[in-house]
């Protein structure tokens, strides 16, 4: 295991002068995106792109497995919020439709990513628009999140038959998907919600970062005990290494759980678990697939970057002006935010339907390396949202 305990000053002094990015440059990005978008809003609107491109194209999908769905819908939510146009309104509310049918039917559902999919497209909609079937929606995916909840262990199973032993483990990618039963557990008032989240969040904060706060991806647990087995990767580059998405998962994802339940010692742990990751970065700001590289020629992964960035945005709402971070946060937010604008969006590339180049889905699978990927597109455009307006989260 890698240790490093002075982590925290190696980053202070990374990102103590703020870079030049300005609000028209952020605009200029926001609309370079949206063109990009209308372009490809007639091939998505009965269907969406997939997971990653294939040579930079998304080719479509239906909404029937994966985990990727809502974050097209959620882009279509956030360019309706940023520009008012009822287009997009038009065709997220069609989209809809379809998170509605899958789980209604419990079409390819069998795993916990019920956040990714119905926090942006339905959650959103919900709160953008009042619509009560959207609401329904999420709320019956949040009660199908809740029956993957483990007793034994306390944690959310996050794959794999739900009787099945050698699936007894959790993922760090979890922490993005309890945000939806916090959010039920706010609308039903009924607090069983809120109590597996809260849980499994513990139980993955406790044993999923390693002494230096770097995360392995999943972790195991005995089925007969609930005690805590062994930490392994699935997309990461070892066991004993920081998958680069996986850490920006845990920086976002421990920061939603301090949205949600407002104790203290998360927002110490989304700083120990931030600092790894910049600590991390090569000279250009946007990590590597996995946090074990930082320089030479392994695919980056704009996605991880993009959902730090989010991340360091959302923190920033919380830390007072005396924090020693909050400057250093929002220096490396836009300094990340610029070398993906500058050297990693799509706005010179015709041939390519995505926002983001670059990114990497699962290296060892070598599945969507080096290409675009859809939830990368999607935090690309948070964090323009939040930089040009007062946006609410849809987690
Ligand atoms: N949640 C799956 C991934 O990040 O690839």
């Amino acid at each position: 295991m890698k240790k490093n305990t002075d982590e925290s000053i190696y980053t202070k002094t990374k990102y103590e002068n703020s870079c030049h990015l300005t609000k028209k440059d952020i605009e200029i990005a926001l609309e370079e995106a949206l063109k990009k978008i209308d372009e490809n809003l007639a091939v998505f609107t009965h269907q969406f792109p997939s997971e990653s491109s294939i040579n930079n194209r998304y080719v479509p999908i239906d909404n029937d497995r994966g985990w990727g769905q809502g974050f097209w819908t959620g882009i279509l939510w956030l360019a309706y919020e940023a520009t008012g146009d009822e287009r997009y309104r038009k065709v997220a509310e069609l989209q809809v439709k379809t998170f509605e049918t899958r789980i209604e039917e419990k079409i390819g559902v069998n795993h916990h990513d019920m956040g990714f999919l119905y926090s942006l497209s339905c959650v959103s909609a919900y709160h953008l628009t009042g619509n009560e079937a959207a609401k329904k929606a999420a709320l019956q995916a949040a009660d199908h999140l809740v029956s993957r909840y483990r007793e034994k262990g306390q944690f959310i199973q996050a794959w794999g038959d739900i009787d099945d032993p050698k699936a007894y483990r959790l993922i760090i990618d979890c922490l993005m998907n309890i945000p939806l039963l916090y959010w039920a557990a706010g609308v039903t008032k009924e607090d069983h919600y809120y109590q597996k989240a809260y849980h499994h969040m513990r139980t993955t904060v406790k044993n999923i970062f390693r002494e230096d706060f770097s995360a392995y991806h999943t972790f195991y647990f005995d089925p007969e005990t609930g005690a805590p087995v062994k930490g392994v990767t699935h997309q990461g580059h070892s066991d004993d290494s920081a998958w680069a998405r996986g850490q920006a998962w845990g920086m976002y994802g421990v920061l939603l759980s301090y949205v949600y339940t407002k104790e203290k010692d998360l927002i110490d742990l989304y700083k120990k678990v931030t600092h790894y990751f910049l600590n991390h970065l090569p000279e250009d700001h946007v990590s590597y697939w996995d946090l074990d590289f930082m320089s030479g020629d392994e695919p980056r992964d704009s996605s991880a970057a993009a959902i730090a960035v989010c991340s360091l945005l959302e923190i920033d709402k919380w830390l007072d002006e005396t924090d020693p971070f909050k400057k250093i946060y929002q220096n490396a937010a836009k300094e990340i935010l610029k070398s993906l604008i500058e050297r990693y969006s799509t706005k010179e590339d015709p041939n390519s339907n995505g926002l983001l180049l670059h990114a990497v889905y699962a290296k060892p699978e070598n599945l969507g390396v080096d290409e675009c990927n859809i939830w990368g597109d999607y935090f690309y455009m948070e964090a323009l949202v939040r930089l040009l307006k007062d946006w609410d989260l849809y987690w």
